[in-house]
């Protein structure tokens, strides 16, 4: 039986905060992985970051664009680590994430029927982006995305996000507090994006399900037992 169309199309978590289940086909998942396999194995590739006190972030991470350092917080053109320049974010990449927020503004429209939708969800164009892979045992404290540019966050550009391979247990909030946070599971395929109101939600992953991941990202593109996400944003 087909679900209804919005329910299909995806859900709003609060406002500015949009769920679009399942939207990302098998084979763009599968050119995905391979674009990151391909990158993270170059030069500003996959590496194992730390914050400032030492302790080592529970995942893998590369950045396109411009380079994140969880260190100081900051962008910036190349990583201290070894200088390497960060890939720019691919032509292809950019298009998929146009495409859901053009779609989150139609999930927008049908549920809230208001003609405001850009003020709801600011359209944005990604040059930055964040590619972590959380291996079986990876997770991120609750945190907020507040780094980019002063323009960008007073703006509310959205993050656009991409979740491929094993489930995710994603959680949201007003406040940095696991104990009252809202969960929801990021499935392979999902796009979760979250601007305008919720720019700054904190936000985090408590645990990864293991074996969860569609055996189709398996075989090939050989995506590792873990999850890929990815995080767009406009600088
Ligand atoms: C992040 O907040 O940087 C990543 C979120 C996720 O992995 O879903
Ligand atoms: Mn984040």
């Amino acid at each position: 039986m087909n679900r209804p169309q919005d329910e299909r199309m995806g859900s709003i978590l609060r406002s500015g905060m949009v769920l679009l289940k399942k939207y990302l086909s098998t084979d763009d998942q599968v050119k995905i992985v391979r674009l990151c396999r391909d990158l993270g194995v170059g030069p500003g590739g996959f590496y194992r970051p730390g914050y400032r006190d030492g302790a080592k972030l529970h995942l893998m991470m590369m950045c396109l664009g411009k380079n994140w350092d969880p260190e100081t917080g900051k962008y910036g053109d190349c990583r201290s680590i070894d200088d390497a320049k960060p890939p720019r974010v691919p032509d292809e990449l950019s298009c998929f994430v146009a495409k859901a927020i053009k779609d989150s503004h139609g999930v927008i429209l049908r549920n809230n029927k208001q003609k405001e939708v850009n003020e709801i969800l600011p359209p944005m164009t990604p040059n930055i982006c964040i590619v972590n892979f959380y291996s079986e045992t990876g997770k991120l404290g609750l945190h907020q995305d507040c780094d980019e540019s002063e323009e960008s966050l007073r703006r509310g550009l959205p993050v656009v996000s991409f979740s491929i391979g094993d489930t995710a247990e994603f959680l949201y909030g007003s406040q940095r507090d696991i104990s009252i946070a809202e969960r929801v599971m990021l499935e392979s395929g999902d796009v979760l994006i979250f601007g305008g109101k919720s720019r700054h939600i904190f936000h985090g992953v408590s645990s990864i399900v293991k074996g969860s991941a569609p055996l189709s990202l398996l075989d090939e593109p050989k995506l590792r037992p873990g999850r890929l996400n990815l995080t767009f944003r406009e600088y």
